[in-house]
């Protein structure tokens, strides 16, 4: 499928048109920002990961009836997709507390939750995402009461098809971000899974296999996203 023109750039994804107004390819980029963009840095082979790593976990999911706007693979770090009309929403959802959550409600650091929980933030940098619930959605007219339920449905889903992936993997999945998209009448999961939008900790020696190692400036950050493509793909 050729690219015939660029139509968005971010952080750490472009995407381009193609041939067929139904498909888009994402191509993923070596660029890491945090902080809203004001801490930045390159990731040698990032983009190929991530690539490899949203590849494989959508296939997998699709194994488990979870529609997602993958496509196809096309090359290292491009993946075909289908164009959805994005829901400006981040889902979050947590099985152990740490980050923003710890932040917020003061828990402690690195214990387990009794049930997972499910955050939703508003798409919108100048607001810096703020947070938000079903009524929000409803009330903006960003989401229908009916969408939400779904995408409840779905990253509940994902969570527990994902926690038990790579528990077998010896990666606990402490938390991570969905968006969701419309295409032809129907909810899809779009963007990406990845050790961009997925805190990983090492099963055993607890060590961080993520982002949060460049955030945090904790170094081996390349060195972790190759540890987590190897894991992923049970080499
Ligand atoms: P948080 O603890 O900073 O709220 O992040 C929770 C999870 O969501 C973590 O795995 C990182 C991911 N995330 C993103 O992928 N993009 C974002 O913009 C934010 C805020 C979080």
């Amino acid at each position: 499928m050729k690219k015939t023109k660029l139509i968005y750039e971010g952080k750490a994804k472009k995407l381009h048109e193609t041939e067929d107004p139904d498909l888009l390819v994402v191509e993923f980029k070596d660029d890491m920002a945090s902080l809203d963009g004001r801490k930045k840095g390159v990731i040698k082979n990032k983009g190929i990961v991530n690539s490899k790593i949203s590849t494989y976990i959508f296939n997998f999911l699709d194994s488990y009836h979870i529609p997602s706007h993958f496509e196809k693979s096309l090359s290292d770090r491009e993946i075909l997709v289908k164009r959805l009309e994005m829901v400006p929403i981040e889902v979050i959802v947590r099985n152990i507390a740490t980050g923003s959550l710890c932040d917020k409600y003061g828990c402690k650091e690195g214990d387990s939750l009794q049930y997972p929980i499910i955050e939703f933030y508003l798409k919108n940098d100048k607001l810096n995402d703020p947070m938000m619930n079903e009524y929000h959605a409803a009330a903006f007219g960003l989401a229908t009461p009916e969408e939400m339920r779904t995408i409840v449905r779905f990253a509940t889903k994902v969570n527990a098809i994902l926690k038990s992936f790579f528990i077998r993997r010896k990666v606990r999945l402490v938390d991570f971000k969905l968006e969701f998209g419309r295409f032809k009448g129907q909810l899809y999961l779009g963007d990406e899974i990845s050790p961009d939008t997925c805190r990983f900790w090492d099963l055993e020696t607890g060590e961080q296999l993520d982002k949060d190692r460049f955030r945090k400036d904790m170094g081996r950050v390349e060195e972790a996203y190759q540890e987590m493509l190897r894991r992923v793909l049970n080499l």
